[in-house]
């Protein structure tokens, strides 16, 4: 019995997901589809992955590194999140934009679409790193770099907003992502989603809740402090969004 319901209970979830990405695909199409650069974005990835489902690529290619199963739980930001993110930060068009474990680079492409900002993904899967440069080829965004490098490897002296949808990374894993954060330079933008960085090097000043492909979850703003002055932890206040 406990088994069936189990099995139900997730058939209800596949479900609740599935009506949950059908209305966020449909509010996304009211909100961007007058513009034409949408369509084209949306034709390319539709065209790239025709034949390749995400999940067998991340099954069959994620094997090849030495991370656990959960550094490669897939899930993508949607372009709604991405515009309620941008629209409350500061920043020039042709900042830089990095996702640090960019999948198939769409957190990228939206940062672009949305605002003009250069960006550069860094991902381990090879098919999407390849995919998300031959989409930016061909719709010509030569703001839009994909590097296939690890997380702990990327240049991230040069951003102004640093983006990771690490949901489901290991403690182990996110520990080591947090000292590779504090390269940052002082006063970029990290963004974290469902945990948040630690005090001594990131002043936390902001949470938001938004839609994901998974469901919502809770973005946490922070500015990585000034090494001189800050790191002992200054008093911060947080907006709760
Ligand atoms: C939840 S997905 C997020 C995709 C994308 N950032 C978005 O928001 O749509 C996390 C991605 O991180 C990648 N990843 C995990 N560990 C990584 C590492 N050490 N270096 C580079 N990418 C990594 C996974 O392959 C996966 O594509």
């Amino acid at each position: 019995m406990k088994k069936v319901i189990e099995f139900l209970e997730l058939i209800w979830i596949g479900f609740a997901n599935l009506f949950f990405n059908l209305w966020l695909s449909l509010y996304e199409t009211l909100l961007f589809g007058g513009k034409l650069s949408w369509w084209k974005l949306r034709l390319q990835f539709f065209l790239n992955y025709f034949f390749s489902r995400v999940n067998w690529i991340v099954k069959r290619e994620s094997t090849e590194f030495e991370y656990d199963e959960e550094n490669f739980i897939y899930g993508e930001t949607s372009c709604l999140a991405m515009k309620k993110i941008l629209e409350t930060l500061k920043f020039k068009k042709g900042d830089l934009f990095v996702d640090l474990g960019s999948g198939r680079g769409l957190a990228c492409f939206y940062a672009n679409f949305l605002y003009g900002l250069k960006t550069a993904g860094y991902e381990l899967i090879p098919s999407f790193v390849r995919k998300a440069r031959n989409i930016a080829s061909n719709l010509k965004l030569t703001d839009v770099n994909f590097y296939q490098e690890d997380i702990l490897e990327a240049n991230i002296s040069k951003a102004k907003i640093i983006f990771i949808a690490g949901t489901t990374f290991p403690l182990s894993f996110i520990g080591k992502m947090s000292r590779k954060l504090t390269e940052a330079k002082p006063g970029t933008i990290v963004l974290t989603l469902s945990y948040n960085l630690p005090d001594k090097y990131f002043n936390l000043y902001r949470e938001m809740s938004l839609p994901f492909s998974w469901g919502t979850s809770t973005v946490f703003f922070h500015i990585r402090r000034n090494k001189k002055v800050g790191e002992k932890g200054n008093k911060h206040v947080v907006e709760k969004i």
